[in-house]
């Protein structure tokens, strides 16, 4: 039985914040759960150069100040993706501003980029890297670290908030993510016009100051997209992708849609949602860029994993990696072990000797 099981009850009684705020606590209080078996090598990936011990990461929004990053890879997660970051601290919204859609599985937040800033950000990176350059960080995971950037919201010049954010914290970063999909910051979904992405994306790769990758230093640009997104913005970020000006898509943040089918009385909240709800429209849309970049471009599949079915589902129809933060939410950390196992278990049953094998098999 993990501790989690013991604390769930605790932990479903208090609100949605304070419950992730005592799970974090825990976390970095060493009290997290760990797994035990070694990672199975099928599961293995590299990508950009990186070498990812499985493809299953924590979605950003967990952690978004990198507290707890340790902790999280402890749990399993392949990776971990810290942040939305913005320049400056910001609080958010005003509570509540988190709300558990039980009936659905899914969650509505509207948080609105709280965060410490690029400044609370770097302490915990400089803090966690020392560490792992002390070799203190024991185990098996190499500990993969993405790290997701934004803007303030009272930024008059948004392109110049992604590139300090990147000068400041793009030497921490395997990767780096352009969050330009977020549905609780006015005007960010805007940013996803080729116009206002040309800007973010220059102002990003002068800033990591280099042209090896689109993000320049080696470090891998990623954009992450919003599954509400019109065709127009979609076939222009696909042609830019195919151009080789972004290394890699993360598809997708949460919707502003309501499907019908929502039963909780929560259904009306203003904010993104995620969660079960979110699975089909984010996987069809993992699966339509696959399609349209030809397998050319690594994308990280997002939204409503919950099973390693749906894993499996997101890698078949394009993922190289795959991440959640909701199923957690709902299931714990056991649900990591259960993904990994399953994932091995389909791999061995369709005769792949590795899961990058997969990608994309149901196009083929
Ligand atoms: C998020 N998500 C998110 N994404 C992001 O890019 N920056 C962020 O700061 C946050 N914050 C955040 C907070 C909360 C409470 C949730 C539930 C989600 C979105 C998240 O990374 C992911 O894209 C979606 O939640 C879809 O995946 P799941 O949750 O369905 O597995």
């Amino acid at each position: 039985m993990h501790l989690y099981d013991i604390f769930r009850p605790v932990l479903g009684c208090v609100g949605p914040e304070l419950s992730h705020n005592i799970t974090l606590t825990a976390l970095a209080s060493g009290l997290g759960p760990r797994l035990k078996a070694a990672p199975d090598p099928s599961l293995a990936i590299q990508l950009w150069g990186r070498d990812f011990i499985n493809p299953l990461g924590l979605a950003a929004g967990f952690d978004k100040n990198a507290r707890v990053i340790g902790p999280v890879l402890d749990m399993g997660f392949g990776f971990t993706e810290i942040g939305t970051v913005t320049p400056k601290v910001q609080s958010g919204n005003p509570s509540p501003r988190i709300f558990r859609l039980k009936e659905d599985k899914a969650v509505i937040n509207r948080l609105g980029f709280n965060n410490l800033g690029v400044d609370g950000a770097e302490a915990n990176l400089m803090r966690w890297r020392e560490k792992q350059n002390q070799g203190k960080n024991q185990g098996p995971n190499p500990g993969l670290v993405g790290i997701n950037i934004g803007k303030n919201k009272d930024t008059t010049d948004g392109a110049a908030d992604y590139g300090f954010c990147a000068g400041k914290l793009g030497g921490y970063a395997d990767y780096l993510v352009i969050n330009v999909s977020s549905p609780n910051t006015p005007g960010l979904r805007a940013l996803q016009s080729a116009a206002a992405l040309e800007e973010i994306l220059g102002a990003v790769g002068d800033a990591l100051d280099g042209a090896e990758l689109a993000g320049g230093k080696g470090i891998p640009v990623l954009v992450k997209i919003s599954p509400d997104l019109g065709d127009g913005d979609l076939a222009d970020i696909i042609t830019m992708a195919c151009a080789g000006q972004m290394d890699g898509l993360v598809i997708s943040n949460t919707t502003l849609d309501r499907p019908k089918s929502l039963q909780s009385v929560h259904r009306p909240q203003q904010g993104g949602l995620s969660g079960k709800p979110l699975f089909e429209p984010s996987t069809r849309l993992l699966g339509a860029v696959w399609r349209e970049t030809e397998g050319k471009i690594p994308l990280i599949g997002v939204g409503g994993i919950s099973s390693a079915e749906d894993a499996y589902a997101k890698i078949r129809a394009g993922a190289s990696l795959i991440s959640l933060y909701t199923g957690l939410v709902y299931q714990g950390p056991k649900l990591v072990e259960e993904i990994l196992t399953g994932l091995v278990a389909r791999l061995t049953r369709d005769g792949y000797g590795r899961i990058q094998d997969a990608v994309g098999a149901e196009h083929l």
